[in-house]
C-alpha cells in the first residue's frame, strides 16, 4: 500500500458524462488493490451537500458563489480529502477547483487573478496528481441535456454561449497543466472511453 494515496479529479462541462465513470474508475482502482474514495464538488461533506443545494438553485452574486464554493472546497480538503490521502486512500472527485476556473472564471467572468488567490488561501500549492477532462462539443451536451428526464439545475440552463465559454476554459487549463491533465474524448462509445480509462490509469500507477 502507497504511504499516500493519488488525488484525481474528472471534470467536463454538463453533459460530459463524466459524472457515469466516478464509480467504474473507483472499482476498477479497488480491483488494482487500492484503498479508494469517490465523492464530489460543491459537496463531500455535510455542510458541502448543503451548501450545493443552494449553489444549484439559488441565484447570486458571482462573488457570493464563488466564494461559497471555496468555503465548500476548504471543509472538503480539511474533512475528507487531506485525512483520506494521508491514509493511503485514493481519492475520486467528480469536479474539484479546476471547475471554478471553467464556470466562475470562464463561464461567469471572474477575473483569474482573484481564483487563484482563493485557490492559495485554501489550497496552498495542493493539487490533483491527475484530472481527466471529459471534452464533448456543446451541441452534443445540450441533447444530452434535454433527453435527460429530470429537473436541470441552475447551470444547465444556461446558454449554449456560457458552456462553450466553459468548455474553452477547461481546455486552456488542460494547454496550461499538460503533466496532470488528460482530455478524452467525451463523445467516443463507452468501451473507447473505457481503454482510454484503464491505459491511462495503469500508466499513473493504478
Ligand atoms: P455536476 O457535477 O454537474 O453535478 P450533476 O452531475 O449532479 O449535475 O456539478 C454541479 C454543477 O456545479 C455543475 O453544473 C458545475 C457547477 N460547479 C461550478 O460552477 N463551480 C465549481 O467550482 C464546481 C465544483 C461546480
Amino acid at each position: 500500500m502507497d504511504a499516500t494515496g493519488k488525488f484525481i479529479t474528472l471534470e467536463g462541462i454538463d453533459g460530459a458524462g463524466k459524472s457515469s465513470h466516478v464509480e467504474w474508475i473507483a472499482d476498477f482502482l479497488q480491483q488494482r488493490g487500492k484503498r479508494v474514495l469517490p465523492t464530489r464538488e460543491p459537496g463531500g461533506t455535510r455542510l458541502g451537500e448543503r451548501l450545493r443545494e443552494w449553489l444549484l438553485s439559488e441565484p447570486m452574486q458571482l462573488e457570493t458563489e464563488t466564494l461559497l464554493l471555496f468555503a465548500a472546497r476548504q471543509e472538503h480538503l480539511a474533512q475528507v480529502i487531506r485525512p483520506a490521502l494521508a491514509r493511503g486512500c485514493w481519492v475520486v472527485c467528480d469536479r474539484y477547483a479546476d471547475a471554478t476556473y471553467a464556470y466562475q472564471g470562464g463561464g461567469r467572468g471572474m477575473a483569474r487573478k482573484r481564483l487563484e488567490t482563493l485557490e492559495q488561501w485554501v489550497q496552498g500549492a495542493h493539487q490533483p496528481d491527475l484530472t481527466l477532462l471529459f471534452d464533448v462539443s456543446c451541441e452534443v451536451a445540450r441533447q444530452r441535456i434535454a433527453q435527460a428526464d429530470r429537473h436541470l439545475d441552475r447551470f444547465e440552463r444556461e446558454h449554449a454561449q456560457f458552456h462553450d465559454r466553459v468548455r474553452r476554459a477547461y481546455l486552456a487549463r488542460a494547454a496550461r497543466f499538460p503533466g496532470r491533465f488528460r482530455v478524452l474524448d467525451g463523445e467516443s462509445d463507452m468501451a473507447g472511453l473505457r481503454a482510454r480509462l484503464t491505459q491511462i490509469l495503469l500508466a499513473f500507477g493504478a
